[in-house]
């Protein structure tokens, strides 16, 4: 039984307009909870192509092929590489693209790769098969700067500066190999008087983290000007992000877009859930959907 619950559920299908019969990419599958909405709306004929780069998350996938027999594709894959996943895909114009980003509960929860601070596991973060430097060479190898950046950027950590220096202190005594060891470091390291009451005062550095293990920024960048180039016109785009700097390369991608003439921003200002969602999803507190339409 999945974690997750759908995000902006009714606006996004409001947003990516979904009609009978038509065709839409959903490239963050996950558990697939936007893909079911998606594949309700446009049937009897309308088809969904489902992307993720975790394996696991197409475990789900087989009922909703069975619900909507022959109308699902899933494939596995980062969708920084989108063009190179569409080159086997025969349709080339889609009516809609959805990317609902950063990681489903399942994921943070139960991924064994050490993603949250609430289970000891060791550190890694590494999604999608990336050559990359993973949550414990950066925690123990790289520059106290590079740290520094991450927190600070990636984290909006405040204390950043006092975290990176305890890091670097504790990994010349002995190397920090788990969640917990990290969490209880950056927990020592923030006073307890400005401990928050609602987050765990790890959060944001495990935030930062797999921001940075996992290329998020570059993933995203790298996708936007793919995504356009598969929707037909009318098409439209809809991401949700939820941090502020992928909020920022998306808005700031589609202004770009629109200034070039190429179609329209269809939301001047970030389509944010409503109190009853706010009150039911947690997850829905900092979720932020933004839309394109293609010319
Ligand atoms: C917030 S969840 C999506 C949940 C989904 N919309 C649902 O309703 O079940 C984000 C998903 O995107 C995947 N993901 C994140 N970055 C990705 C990338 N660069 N390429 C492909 N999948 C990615 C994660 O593995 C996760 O399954």
């Amino acid at each position: 039984m999945s974690l997750h619950q759908a995000v902006l559920a009714n606006e996004v299908l409001e947003h990516l307009n979904i009609k009978e019969n038509r065709n839409y990419i959903d490239v963050t599958f996950g558990q697939g909870g936007h893909s079911r909405l998606i594949l309700q709306a446009n049937g009897p004929e309308g088809k969904v192509l489902g992307i993720d780069w975790n394996p696991e998350a197409f475990e789900g996938a087989g009922s909703l092929k069975k619900d909507f027999p022959k109308r699902l594709t899933v494939k596995y894959g980062n969708f920084a590489d989108l063009d190179e996943l569409m080159k086997t895909e025969k349709r080339k114009n889609w009516d809609g693209i959805l990317a609902d980003l950063g990681w489903s509960m399942d994921e943070i929860k139960s991924s064994g790769r050490g993603l949250s601070f609430q289970i000891d596991e060791p550190l890694n973060m590494v999604y999608g098969n990336v050559e990359s430097e993973n949550a414990w060479d950066l925690v123990n190898k790289a520059p106290f700067e590079k740290l520094l950046m991450i927190f600070r950027d990636y984290g909006e950590e405040r204390w950043a500066h006092r975290i990176a220096t305890r890091i670097v202190e504790q990994r010349r005594l002995a190397k920090i190999d788990t969640t917990k060891q990290l969490a209880d470091l950056v927990a020592n390291s923030i006073p307890k008087r400005f401990h928050s009451h609602h987050i765990h005062p790890a959060t944001r550095v495990f935030q930062a983290l797999r921001i940075a293990v996992n290329h998020e920024l570059e993933n995203l960048e790298r996708f936007l000007p793919q995504a356009k180039k598969y929707l037909k016109s009318g098409g439209r785009l809809v991401v949700i992000s939820f941090h502020s700097l992928e909020d920022r390369i998306v808005k700031q991608a589609f202004r770009q877009w629109m200034k070039d003439g190429e179609g329209k921003v269809v939301t001047k200002k970030p389509v944010i859930a409503g109190a009853e969602e706010l009150e039911k999803n947690r997850a829905s507190r900092s979720a932020k959907l933004r839309v394109w339409e293609k010319g």
